[in-house]
């Protein structure tokens, strides 16, 4: 008789969203003439921009007919999107990245929780907390943590950087030594941004010890601060100590359309001396076939010159949404953080409630979704996110309806 992987037994109820989505369709059902803003999820509402569209109904054209007609992709990506990544998100900034660092993928989501693959099972994670949940559930179901731990809220064997407004949401090193950092910057779920001296500090501890640092910038287009790093490579020495997740979903809008990549240095070698590179190469050659043609042609068009600039349109529809949050929050008289380099805002919940019961609230009386912080980590108690992803009309209406809640 077969047996399972009981790793995956240990993981506490579904999926954050998954079971945010099951709560809300259930409410809705409930009430059907109820009018439901969601600000849960960080799901894009703008369509894709003009210049993506156009690259796509291109790429669609070549895909019908012989002679341009395009079969499996490339592992790592094709030439001209990975040619692109590097010029505009790397050189660009003056870091040093090549393309055969680069590995494209349908998105950050797939390759934040496949990863850890690579890395040996008695590796030490360290993560923040609160934290996006696919780092620790994809080290939880792959045996390198203990049990859920019902009086600490969290995994045992993992070790938590507790992120709060004392720190301005930004980790100190941890106490107790991990091989494996999870950071994400600008920050999914607080909104907090880091500054480059912060981000060295990791680097040169990372590689003090011996560790891999497993950075997150999937919401490096929303940084407004000038000084603030976009990729962990600005740092010196991160090559040694650093892979890079980056997604088109947020810049771009492609959460449904699907597109991604992973930096995986030359220079980053295990204690064995392997290079992560050819580990990770040899992983997505054997386990994965590419994104499609069409949407890695999509992604080229995100560097354009015009791609650029309708892009940044978007962006910063999306901010003027999270400045809309953060003063009308204010305003009504809540503690608000984030929401000025990133598309999230963070606030405490009024006293008496905590997340969970906010959120069923804020459901229930004003008919608004956002995410409970406490689905982010037991440091997310007493917090709650609300994403600027929404319509202005719509985060204009849920504002006034919080406000007279
Ligand atoms: C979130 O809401 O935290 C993100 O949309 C989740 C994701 O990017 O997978």
């Amino acid at each position: 008789m077969f047996t399972i992987n009981d790793n995956y037994l240990k993981l506490q109820g579904s999926y954050l969203f998954s079971n945010i989505a099951k709560k809300v369709a259930a409410f809705q059902e409930r009430n059907p003439g109820a009018e439901i803003i969601r600000l849960g999820i960080g799901d894009v509402t703008q369509p894709l921009a003009p210049a993506i569209i156009e690259a796509l109904h291109k790429a669609v054209d070549e895909m019908g007919n012989a002679a341009t007609f395009h079969g499996y992709a490339p592992d790592k990506g094709y030439e001209f999107l990975r040619h692109a990544i590097v010029e505009n998100d790397y050189k660009a900034r003056g870091c040093e990245v090549y393309e055969d660092e680069i590995f494209v993928s349908d998105g950050a989501k797939c390759d934040c929780g496949n990863i850890q693959e690579i890395f040996g099972l008695n590796n030490k994670v360290a993560v923040c907390d609160p934290v996006y949940p696919v780092y620790v559930d994809s080290n939880v179901m792959a045996g390198r943590t203990g049990l859920y731990n019902p009086t600490n809220e969290n995994y045992d064997g993992v070790i938590y950087m507790p992120c709060l407004s004392q720190n301005n949401f930004v980790p100190e090193l941890p106490k107790e030594e991990p091989d494996l950092i999870y950071l994400c910057f600008p920050n999914n779920p607080t909104g907090a941004g880091i500054s480059k001296e912060n981000l060295q500090r990791f680097v040169d501890y990372a590689r003090k010890i011996g560790a891999v640092i497993l950075y997150d910038a999937a919401y490096e287009a929303y940084i407004s601060d000038p000084d603030m790093p976009h990729s962990i490579y600005e740092c010196e020495g991160a090559r040694e100590c650093a892979i890079e997740l980056r997604s088109f979903s947020k810049n771009a809008g492609f959460t449904g359309v699907r597109l991604g990549y992973t930096v995986v240095p030359k220079d980053l070698k295990s204690s064995e001396g392997v290079k992560l590179n050819d580990l990770w190469a040899r992983r997505h050659g054997t386990k994965y076939n590419g994104a499609p043609y069409i949407v890695q042609r999509a992604g080229e068009a995100v560097y354009s010159p015009e791609g650029k600039a309708q892009l940044k349109t978007q962006i910063d529809y999306y901010m003027k949404n999270a400045k809309t949050i953060l003063q009308g929050l204010k305003d009504a008289g809540y503690t608000v953080y984030g929401g000025e380099n990133a598309p999230y805002i963070w606030l405490k919940t009024p006293d008496s409630m905590n997340s969970w019961e906010f959120f069923d609230h804020l459901l229930s009386t004003v008919n608004i979704v956002g995410t409970p912080g406490s689905g982010f980590g037991a440091h997310g108690e007493g917090y709650f996110r609300l994403t600027a992803f929404g319509t202005y009309e719509n985060t204009l209406k849920a504002i006034e309806r919080i406000t007279k809640m």
